[in-house]
């Protein structure tokens, strides 16, 4: 368990962020965020933090910085001595990646290696990752292990692999202790609304059609927001685990048809769908063996899809 840490959490108004920064918090440490609160793909960040903070009545507590990471000036705003860093600040959206690959490449590649900078002159004394799934690409088998072959499909993809190359550069020259996951599609209350499950809940709600892209037999990993949490957490406190990437994922991939039939269900709607082209960037299957990261960060997913969709619909009701 993290405690009484003083950590940084850059891209901590995003969803993945202001989950990990909710754990945090509670259990006595300061949290300093940064984030430029971009709309790129969605909107509605300021409100995802306010959900976290109007829990927290001392302010003491943490720091927000809105600013840019691809700004240097932004890091002398950074008070106090940072023990652990999580960098998740990036342009996740693989689709608006291949429309803007310039702007994602500048933004993902050289805002980390800034953050390694910093860690590197400030004795920071640990770097979490997070990368993705989609280093890989198309899978030549699976389950996908931490070493099959690297083969992205978008602009996103091949910026998160060139992080990890970054992280493995810094760890060998200058024994900077960092560790990369690779993240599986991220789901959850606050989910973004730019993928799957937030997007079709939001139309399910509204009773609108939802458009799945190809046959909707493609399988994917989807990954309850607080396995991944603990992913995190795991890895920030295991010195074993520096100079390693790790997947993070269920393990137990569904088909989008599947996905699709059990969100009507819970929603209690009439199903609405309509199929189109696949896109460009989509792979066939995600799938990940996780056994590396069971075996030296003793990670082990708890929500199964039921109960991590159930989980989600209830805030969609709630919040949307
Ligand atoms: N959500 C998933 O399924 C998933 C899967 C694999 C990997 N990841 C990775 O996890 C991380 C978090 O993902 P998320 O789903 O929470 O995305 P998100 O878009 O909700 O959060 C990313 C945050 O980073 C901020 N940001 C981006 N560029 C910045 C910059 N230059 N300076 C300051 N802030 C910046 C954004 O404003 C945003 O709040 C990302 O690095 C993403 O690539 C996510």
């Amino acid at each position: 368990m993290l405690k009484n840490r003083n950590v940084l959490i850059t891209g901590g108004a995003g969803f993945i962020g202001t989950h990990l920064f909710e754990t945090l918090i509670k259990d006595d440490n300061y949290i300093v965020i940064i984030d430029n609160f971009n709309e790129c793909y969605y909107s509605g960040k300021e409100e995802n933090l306010v959900n976290v903070t109007q829990n927290h009545e001392i302010l003491k507590d943490y720091n927000i910085i809105k600013g840019d990471l691809l700004n240097n000036s932004i890091y002398s705003k950074i008070k106090c001595e940072i023990d652990i860093i999580f960098h998740l600040a990036a342009h996740a959206g693989v689709r608006y990646s291949i429309q803007n690959a310039e702007e994602v490449t500048r933004n993902n590649i050289i805002s980390f290696v800034n953050i390694l900078e910093y860690a590197l002159h400030n004795n920071v004394k640990k770097v979490v990752y997070a990368s993705s799934s989609s280093v890989y690409g198309n899978p030549i088998y699976t389950p996908v292990d931490e070493e099959h072959p690297k083969n992205p499909i978008s602009p996103y993809g091949v910026s998160k692999l060139c992080g990890e190359v970054y992280a493995d550069y810094y760890f060998r020259e200058y024994s900077l202790p960092i560790t990369s996951l690779r993240f599986y599609t991220v789901y959850g209350p606050r989910g973004r609304p730019d993928m799957a499950i937030g997007k079709f809940f939001n139309l399910i709600f509204q009773d609108k059609e939802i458009i799945v892209y190809g046959d909707g037999e493609q399988l994917r990993d989807f990954t309850f927001i607080s396995d991944i949490v603990n992913g995190l957490i795991l890895s920030g406190e295991k010195k074993k685990s520096s100079g390693e990437a790790f997947n993070l994922g269920w393990s137990n991939p569904i088909t989008v048809n599947h996905l699709v039939d059990m969100m009507f269900k819970i929603a209690n709607k009439t199903k609405k769908v309509k199929y189109i082209e696949r896109q460009k960037g989509d792979v066939d299957i995600t799938h990940s063996d996780i056994k590396k990261a069971n075996d030296m960060l003793n990670y082990q997913p708890r929500v199964n899809i039921e109960e991590g969709l159930q989980k989600t619909y209830k805030w969609h009701k709630n919040n949307v």
